[in-house]
């Protein structure tokens, strides 16, 4: 295989394709609140705080995103305007707000949220997110954060599978009435990992 590049920030030439990337991963998971799959790459890429990012490239092609949160600051940050422009206002005023409600996930002011990770479907398996993962512990260090936190489905036996190989532990499992019966989710996970600062 070609080298792999980890680089720290998304360039703009990369939003579609991360967005593109992120829709693969999660579409299905959305359940329609991001409208069809077009809609959804496309408020995506509107919504990316650039720096926030971790991404591995080959051959100048992204092909991962690792996207993280702290102090209060999120990788993805779909505006009010853009569900609007997007969804028109009634639909995109509604549509923000449950956005809103359950993306902003709690997280300590010392803490690191990874909030997305995905690796282009046919590069899955092959160490990319593992090495984004790596390169984020890296950040949260050099950035003074004592821990990574990041949630995960239960169903999704494989990403938990790999999170527990590069030592991060399970903390907390929720269970609730909405996830269950309207997303469609048996619990998530909460799992974190401290680095070396704490
Ligand atoms: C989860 C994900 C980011 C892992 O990235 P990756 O590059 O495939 O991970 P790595 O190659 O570093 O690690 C592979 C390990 O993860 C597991 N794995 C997770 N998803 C996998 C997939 N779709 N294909 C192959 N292996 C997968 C393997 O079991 C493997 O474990 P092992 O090292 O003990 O054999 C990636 O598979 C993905 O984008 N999945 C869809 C989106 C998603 O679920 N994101 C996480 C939400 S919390």
């Amino acid at each position: 295989m070609n080298e792999i590049e980890i680089k720290i920030g998304l360039p703009p030439i990369y939003y579609s394709q991360a967005a593109k990337i992120y829709t693969e991963a999660f579409y299905d998971k959305t359940k329609g609140l991001l409208g069809s799959p077009e809609q959804m790459q496309s408020l995506i890429a509107k919504s990316f705080n650039p720096d926030l990012a971790i991404v591995a490239l080959i051959n100048d092609r992204l092909i991962g995103v690792a996207g993280m949160a702290f102090k209060k600051r999120h990788f993805i940050t779909p505006s009010r305007s853009i569900f609007i422009e997007q969804f028109g206002i009634f639909s995109g005023l509604i549509k923000h707000l449950i956005y809103r409600t359950f993306s902003i996930r709690p997280y300590e002011p010392e803490q690191l949220l990874l909030e997305a990770i995905a690796i282009e479907p046919n590069m899955r398996g092959l160490g990319i997110g593992t090495l984004l993962i790596t390169e984020l512990e890296n950040y949260a260090q050099q950035n003074l954060l004592n821990s990574i936190r990041l949630e995960v489905i239960n169903t999704n036996s494989k990403a938990k599978k790999l999170y527990e190989r590069i030592g991060f532990k399970t903390t907390k499992v929720e269970h609730n009435f909405f996830l269950e019966k309207i997303v469609g989710i048996s619990g998530i996970s909460t799992m974190v990992k401290e680095t070396q600062i704490s």
